[in-house]
């Protein structure tokens, strides 16, 4: 049954005949698929990067992604498909969010995912799909318009407060903040100085990285990427941990850094990560149909 919280007085008499799962039905419609989040022609824009590719808990994993993302006002939300072609998964699911979106795709080449590496050497899934969207703002959008914007790497495995989305917003060259649950410890965050400036960076795995900075623990001006059309994610011979780095070096300096998130002592985005399902009985005894979306 729908909250008697959400009827508007014209609702509950248009549906007073008709059954409660044709006015669920309304209430999902008029509420979600037509209501994207409120737009402001003062706010800046939050540009939001999300490569993903398909796997089991792809639509399961965007499903979360896009609940948050309905909260959050002015926002463009560029997807980024690791696939040949857009799928009809990852293409309904956005058409139904009733969110601003631009739906891109590039597969990474099969060699680059398989060819042998000298260790430590890695090919950061998602690379090519950051790279993308970065070439498509600066194809879209005018360096000379008057356009505010933020430019924000989420990953569809991580879970985000919404008051994230509000420390970066206005953030003028690049931001920071401590993320939870990654390279092995609870957090990992820039280490800050009584003047308010980042000095260097709480991490076990090699704090001496330039920027020792998690995918989701920044966010840029849309003017400076713009402004350096040169600064890309590097997509060869980037050591592990070093993806992040690849990008900022061409952008900022150290003492550039805006501390956010109460000068980084606020967890505001999490890398949970899901369970990847086990499906050890997929194909036993004709399960399962293939024509379901899951
Ligand atoms: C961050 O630290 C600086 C320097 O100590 C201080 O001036 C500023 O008010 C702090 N900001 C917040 C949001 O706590």
């Amino acid at each position: 049954p729908v909250s008697p919280c959400l009827m508007l007085h014209s609702d509950i008499s248009r549906f007073k005949h008709e059954s409660m799962s044709r006015f669920a039905e309304y209430i999902f419609f008029h509420y979600v698929h037509q209501r994207p989040p409120p737009w402001s022609d003062t706010l800046p824009t939050l540009h939001v990067i999300t490569p993903t590719y398909g796997r089991p808990v792809q639509k399961a994993e965007l499903t979360r992604l896009t609940n948050t993302l309905l909260h959050v006002p002015n926002l463009h939300w560029l997807v980024v498909e690791d696939s040949v072609q857009r799928t009809a998964l990852v293409s309904r699911l956005l058409e139904n969010t009733g969110l601003n979106y631009t739906h891109l795709n590039v597969e990474t080449p099969e060699n680059l995912k398989t060819q042998k590496k000298p260790r430590n050497v890695r090919f950061p899934r998602g690379t090519m799909q950051r790279n993308l969207a970065l070439r498509w703002l600066r194809e879209h959008i005018n360096p000379n318009s008057s356009h505010k914007g933020v430019v924000y790497f989420a990953d569809d495995d991580n879970t985000y407060s919404l008051e994230l989305f509000e420390e970066m917003r206005w953030t003028l060259k690049v931001s920071v903040w401590p993320v939870a649950f990654t390279g092995g410890l609870l957090y990992e965050s820039p280490k800050i100085n009584t003047q308010g400036k980042v000095f260097g960076w709480k991490t076990v795995f090699d704090p001496r990285r330039p920027f020792a900075i998690d995918m989701a623990g920044f966010a840029v001006n849309l003017q400076l990427i713009l402004s350096k059309p040169q600064a890309c994610f590097k997509l060869k011979g980037v050591k592990g941990g070093y993806q992040e780095s690849s990008l900022l070096q061409g952008l900022v300096t150290l003492s550039d850094l805006e501390p956010k998130a109460a000068n980084c002592t606020k967890i505001l985005v999490w890398h949970t990560r899901t369970e990847r399902p086990l499906l050890v009985n997929e194909g036993k005894k004709g399960f399962t149909s293939g024509s379901m979306e899951v």
